[in-house]
């Protein structure tokens, strides 16, 4: 049993936020052999989100702006209800203020842990918008810790002061932090002559943001005490090796998981060898890297 933040895990590799929709069957189809699942993003009044086209596959990754579409939180609490259980149960969360955070913290009874989106690159006044401001982060995470026993997460954005933003999490008392979310992109359609997303802009996931969430990793690894967990980009296990020797006690996996559902048994087979040939346990690789 691994434990990252007073959380326990069966293994490392966790569903990252948002891959599979609101239903709770992809969810517990998942959890079946996550180490934990992690929820879509959920706020207090539903969101219908932006018009289509709002994902884009592009040749080194996706690039969407789904514009953190969801139903209201009760529904989505009702929702999880039927949640497995196989695994623990990360609820994401999105506000704007302590009070909003909060109310949803006591709605969701059902979550195991919390992860609070600071980070989402194309909601106005929420996610990356929210996170820009470190003072309301502060106050954000110290009432959550104060209302509740269960971790609390923080998901962060390679577009900001990462680093910063981390400490300041931590001084409120954070039990970890993920990073990285989508990344702000854009993409134009040369025959229409404008931009493709209806929301102009977006987030960039899969493959090209992986040298950028590894990076990540490796300073905030340096630079705070509270686990890290790196999610970027990861499509199998040797990428999952990079990001624990960089210094990821987890990580978490989004867009691979559009070519195939086997995502997560594949990437433990792999890690579990390679554990193995090298006589490591999973402990000794984490920031191993940086010991050179
Ligand atoms: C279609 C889509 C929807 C997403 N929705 C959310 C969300 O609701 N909340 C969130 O924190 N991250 C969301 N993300 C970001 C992912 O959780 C993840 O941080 C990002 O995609 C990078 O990981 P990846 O390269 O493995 O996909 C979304 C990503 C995609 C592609």
């Amino acid at each position: 049993m691994l434990k990252v933040g007073g959380l326990n895990l069966g293994n490392p590799v966790m569903l990252a936020s948002g891959i599979l929709g609101s239903y709770v069957s992809s969810l517990n189809r998942i959890a079946e052999h996550a180490g934990a699942v992690v929820t879509k993003s959920v706020g207090l009044k539903g969101r219908e989100g932006y018009k289509n086209p709002c994902v884009l596959k592009l040749e080194c990754g996706f690039l969407n702006a789904v514009g953190l579409a969801s139903p209201p939180a009760r529904d989505f609490a009702r929702e999880l209800e039927g949640f497995n259980r196989l695994c623990p149960l990360i609820v994401s969360l999105f506000g704007s203020s302590p009070e909003e955070f909060k109310e949803l913290v006591e709605i969701f009874e059902v979550a195991d842990a919390f992860e609070l989106n600071f980070s989402c690159p194309h909601a106005k006044g929420l996610g990356l918008e929210v996170g820009m401001d470190f003072d309301l982060v502060y106050e954000i995470v110290k009432t959550l810790k104060g209302k509740t026993e269960k971790p609390v997460f923080a998901k962060l954005s390679a577009n900001l002061d990462y680093v910063e933003l981390a400490k300041v999490c931590e001084s409120a008392g954070v039990d970890g932090v993920v990073v990285t979310n989508t990344l702000r992109g854009l993409a134009i359609d040369i025959v229409a002559k404008k931009p493709i997303l209806s929301n102009v802009s977006g987030g960039l996931s899969g493959k090209a943001i992986k040298p950028i969430a590894l990076k990540c990793v490796w300073d905030l690894f340096e630079e705070v005490e509270v686990p890290v967990i790196g999610c970027g980009g990861i499509s199998n296990w040797k990428d999952v090796v990079e990001f624990m020797l960089a210094g990821a006690v987890a990580v978490q996996v989004g867009s691979i998981f559009y070519y195939g559902y086997d995502v997560i048994q594949k990437i433990l087979e792999g890690l579990k060898s390679y554990l193995r040939i090298n006589r490591l346990s999973l402990d000794e690789i984490v920031g191993l890297a940086h010991k050179r």
